[in-house]
């Protein structure tokens, strides 16, 4: 018996990896946390699985759910939004596992930056521009945040920064990066990326609050930085005729029919 806890992507049900799929399609229970995943998601549980929605529970009930099942023999796929590596929540439930020496895999998935850079068809690292995605939040009820991470300092480096769990905070946040961004830097804020209402509002830091106003909560991710313009940028160097050939596999090689 095994936990697999899998990345279940941004919302769409056909952005899971293969692993995943077949992990959920293969485990006789499932545990989600549903204030993110969609049902759509639900549809790669096999026939007669136990699904459990994890959002109204506390920590020692998912692990009494996850108890019964190992004494079961019976595995487990227990689905987090997004990718595992960032605000599942998996580390705390890895250390119970450890500690009740119940066994565990990691399938990663399809993060909420990438697909809300997907939605907008954007490079977030564009030369000459931004070299680095900074992925963040703001404080929230329960989750303050580490001394020296806060946006002033993410904001000093001039990278793109994914600013998560703090659409709430818009107008403050906007505020907050005006000082080193300016005025008229490129926002995105994309609400339920993937989802069947995705929603799509682009504007600057002086605009994008009021573009925003109240119509999106929760699930939404803001994307700053001057590579959301998508404009200034000198070519990479990648595909430059004076690029190293030494990197370059020959143009014979390049080519090939699938047998
Ligand atoms: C608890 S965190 C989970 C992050 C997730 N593990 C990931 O890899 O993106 C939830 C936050 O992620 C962002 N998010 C998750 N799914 C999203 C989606 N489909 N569209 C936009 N933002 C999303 C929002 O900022 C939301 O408040």
């Amino acid at each position: 018996m095994t936990v697999h806890f899998i990345g279940a992507g941004p919302g769409a049900p056909d952005l899971l990896t293969l692993r995943g799929r077949d992990l959920i399609a293969a485990s006789p229970v499932c545990l989600y946390a549903g204030s993110l995943i969609p049902e759509a998601v639900l549809a790669h549980c096999p026939p007669g699985c136990r699904i459990v929605n994890t959002a109204p529970m506390d920590l020692d009930a998912i692990m009494a759910e996850i108890a019964a099942a190992h004494q079961a023999g019976e595995d487990v796929a227990r689905l987090h939004s997004g990718d595992l590596s960032v605000w599942s929540a998996m580390g705390e439930q890895l250390r119970r596992l450890r500690e009740a020496g119940i066994p565990y895999s990691v399938t990663p998935g399809v993060p909420s930056f990438a697909a809300a850079a997907a939605a907008l068809g954007v490079e977030l690292t564009l030369p000459g521009l931004a070299q680095s995605v900074v992925l963040t939040r703001t404080p929230g009820r329960a989750s303050a945040m580490p001394e020296g991470e806060n946006l002033t300092a993410f904001a000093a480096t001039g990278a793109t920064l994914a600013i998560h769990l703090s659409i709430h905070r818009l107008e403050e946040t906007a505020a907050e990066l005006i000082p080193h961004y300016g005025a008229d830097c490129p926002v995105a804020v994309v609400w339920r990326a993937t989802w069947p209402d995705q929603r799509l509002v682009r504007g600057t830091l002086a605009t994008i609050a009021t573009e925003v106003g109240d119509s999106m909560e929760r699930t939404a991710l803001i994307l700053v930085g001057p590579a959301l313009g998508q404009e200034g940028f000198i070519d990479s160097s990648l595909y430059s005729t004076d690029y190293d050939r030494r990197f370059r596999a020959g143009r014979a090689d390049a080519v090939k029919v699938k047998p």
